[in-house]
């Protein structure tokens, strides 16, 4: 498809036009481990990048493939390639890029499971991170070491919901010439167009909004395909791989390809041989949620904005943090990088702290007490106790989580019933 398409346009046709076998006009989900070559020559062609096709599912598909075209186009992106999870895409995204003895800087307001694959597990690997505030730009510059590989920030941190000036990081990254690696689940491109802003390589988190229906677990990384990776600090991509018939991924790839290097080396090295492959029923599921993300966002940011509203001046809330609310710390950033809205969550901490909050969520009737977010239905969550807690006090707070936090993801329900029913929860403290 074209690439004049709005974005509306794009979250329905991108990457699939009616199947011309048998004219489906949905997106057919190609349920299929493998896919036959025409002859030995055919499949040596395909086996050696000479030439695009069906192997195996674990390295492509085509329902998966429709995915990739479409997050592609909507993000602006080069090339994207899907995996099983959000946190397999971090992963896969990370160890495309750095090896033993490598750095990070990355900003510590991260979603816990990515605090914890940064801070614990990767040192294990010889990756190790240094983290910097996502408050102050400046503070990822001093961070920057001689074995810097890359810059890691949530565009919108979970779960402190600090917006970060993906601008003002990217001018860092570059003057170190360096990739700027963003998970954009909490905004989607939908809100903020992250590549178009200077990240290198976004992420995504498909469980989350981009899906929006709290079915299935999947994650997405796209490649803006602009970075250049022939320097040799990058040593990944400048030494003859390996793990990929020696290949010199800056180097030696053909015409178009040599456009993405990162694309394909995330392809077939992390997902073709650690295999955290995204199975294709998960990828359709995908597809129909983004057939109407356009249209989801906003509402998610209306309720949401509605409900920080209404909680700034709720007698029983101490402090509320939405970036798109006057005189929260991400307002002016948000005015500036947010134009269509400030997401679908919303925090705060209760009266009565911990147990405040406790109870409050102990309380709630249409709200579902739950570990996920971006679900069309209204969730909340009590993150010091759950998804943070392997997080030491120390961490938890440089994560910017307090004990008291509830987390609130507001769903697509009626907003008179949202405020209801936190309205009478709040009355339980
Ligand atoms: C910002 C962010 N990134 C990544 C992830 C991980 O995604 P998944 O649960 O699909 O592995 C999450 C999960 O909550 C998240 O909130």
């Amino acid at each position: 498809m074209s690439t004049k398409h709005s974005f509306d346009t794009a979250a329905i046709h991108a990457g699939q036009s009616p199947d011309p076998v048998t004219q489906a006009r949905a997106v057919p989900l190609y349920r299929s481990s493998s896919f036959t070559f025409k002859s030995v020559e055919h499949a040596a062609r395909l086996f050696a990048l000479q030439e695009a096709g069906n192997i195996y599912s674990r390295l492509g598909n085509p329902t998966n493939e429709v995915l990739e075209a479409r997050v592609s186009e909507l993000e602006g992106a080069a090339a994207s390639v899907a995996f099983a999870s959000g946190t397999a895409a971090v992963f896969a995204a990370i160890s495309a890029i750095a090896k033993a003895g490598d750095e990070l800087v990355s900003a510590s307001n991260l979603y816990g499971g990515s605090y914890t694959m940064f801070d614990a597990i990767l040192p294990d690997y010889g990756i190790h991170t240094r983290f910097a505030d996502i408050k102050d730009p400046s503070s990822f510059e001093k961070a920057i070491g001689p074995a810097t590989k890359l810059i890691y920030v949530e565009s919108i941190g979970n779960p402190s919901l600090d917006l970060a000036d993906v601008p003002a990081l990217s001018a860092i990254a570059k003057k170190h010439h360096l990739p700027l690696v963003v998970d954009g689940t909490f905004t989607t491109p939908y809100l903020l167009k992250t590549l178009e802003h200077g990240a290198d390589i976004v992420i995504n988190s498909l469980t989350k909004w981009m899906g929006g229906h709290g079915t299935a677990i999947g994650g997405i990384v796209s490649d803006a395909g602009r970075f250049d990776w022939s320097d040799p600090k990058f040593e990944l991509f400048n030494r003859p791989d390996p793990s990929y018939h020696g290949l010199r991924w800056a180097k030696d790839l053909p015409g178009d390809l040599a456009r993405i290097p990162f694309a394909l080396r995330l392809r077939t090295v992390p997902l073709r041989n650690l295999g955290a492959c995204l199975a294709p029923d998960n990828a359709w599921l995908f597809l129909q949620g983004l057939e109407t993300l356009h249209l989801r966002m906003p509402r998610h940011c209306e309720n949401a904005l509605a409900v920080a509203r209404f909680l700034k001046k709720h007698a029983k809330v101490a402090w509320l943090r939405y970036p798109g609310i006057e005189g929260d710390p991400s307002y002016a950033l948000s005015q500036r990088l947010l134009q269509k809205g400030s997401g679908g969550m919303v925090v705060f901490g209760a009266k009565g702290g911990r147990e405040g909050g406790a109870r409050f969520i102990d309380s709630l009737k249409l709200f579902s007490h739950l570990a996920n977010v971006g679900d069309a239905k209204s969730l909340a969550l009590h993150p010091a106790s759950t998804s943070h807690s392997q997080l030491s006090d120390e961490q938890q707070a440089q994560a910017g989580l307090s004990p008291d936090l509830v987390r609130l993801s507001i769903g697509l329900e009626g907003e008179q019933d949202i405020l209801a029913d936190l309205d009478q929860a709040l009355g339980a403290i």
